[in-house]
């Protein structure tokens, strides 16, 4: 009986080990939804990133070559070729080019 539980507590511990290693081996998905600014900082751009990320490949945006290297040094030009223009693309599945799609009040 007893070395029958220790067997099962072993199991029980390999499962939990190898969840662990799982997860940490996952690929990293960034935050769920993300600010996006010019140095300026006038217009800010709201990105929810899971969001697209459920539909879209990780390169169409990470290697596509209007991306800016981090969410405070975007330009308009980077900003509207890389999702403006998609968005005008994917009318039909519901994506927006409206202003305020992106450009939320209260965005800071
Ligand atoms: C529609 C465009 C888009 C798609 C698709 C997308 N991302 Fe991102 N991701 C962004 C933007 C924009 C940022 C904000 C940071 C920046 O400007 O570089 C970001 C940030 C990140 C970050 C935070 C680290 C960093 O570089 O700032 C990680 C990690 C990340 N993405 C992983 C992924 C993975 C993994 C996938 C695919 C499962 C994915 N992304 C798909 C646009 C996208
Ligand atoms: C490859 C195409 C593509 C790219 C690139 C893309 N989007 Fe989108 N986006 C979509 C589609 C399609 C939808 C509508 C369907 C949906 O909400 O999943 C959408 C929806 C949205 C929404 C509304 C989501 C909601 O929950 O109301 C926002 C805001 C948005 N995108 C911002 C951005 C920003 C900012 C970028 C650039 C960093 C970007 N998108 C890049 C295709 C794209
Ligand atoms: C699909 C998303 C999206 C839509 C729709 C969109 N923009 Fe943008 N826009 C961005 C992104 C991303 C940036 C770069 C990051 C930021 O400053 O918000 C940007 C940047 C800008 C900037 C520069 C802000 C600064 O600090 O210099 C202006 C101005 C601007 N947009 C105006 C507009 C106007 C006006 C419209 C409607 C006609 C519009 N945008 C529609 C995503 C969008």
């Amino acid at each position: 009986m007893f070395k029958k539980a220790m067997l099962c507590a072993a199991a029980l511990a390999m499962v939990i080990g190898f969840g662990v290693a799982g997860n940490a081996l996952a690929q990293d998905k960034g935050p769920e939804t993300i600010v996006l600014k010019t140095a300026k900082g006038k217009k800010p751009a709201l990105f929810p990133h899971h969001n697209h990320q459920a539909r879209l490949d990780c390169k169409t945006c990470h290697e596509d070559s209007n991306f800016a290297k981090d969410a405070n040094s975007w330009t308009k030009k980077q900003g509207h070729a890389l999702c403006k223009s998609c968005h005008k693309k994917h009318k039909a599945d519901g994506a927006s080019t409206k202003c305020s799609n992106c450009h939320k009040k209260g965005l800071k």
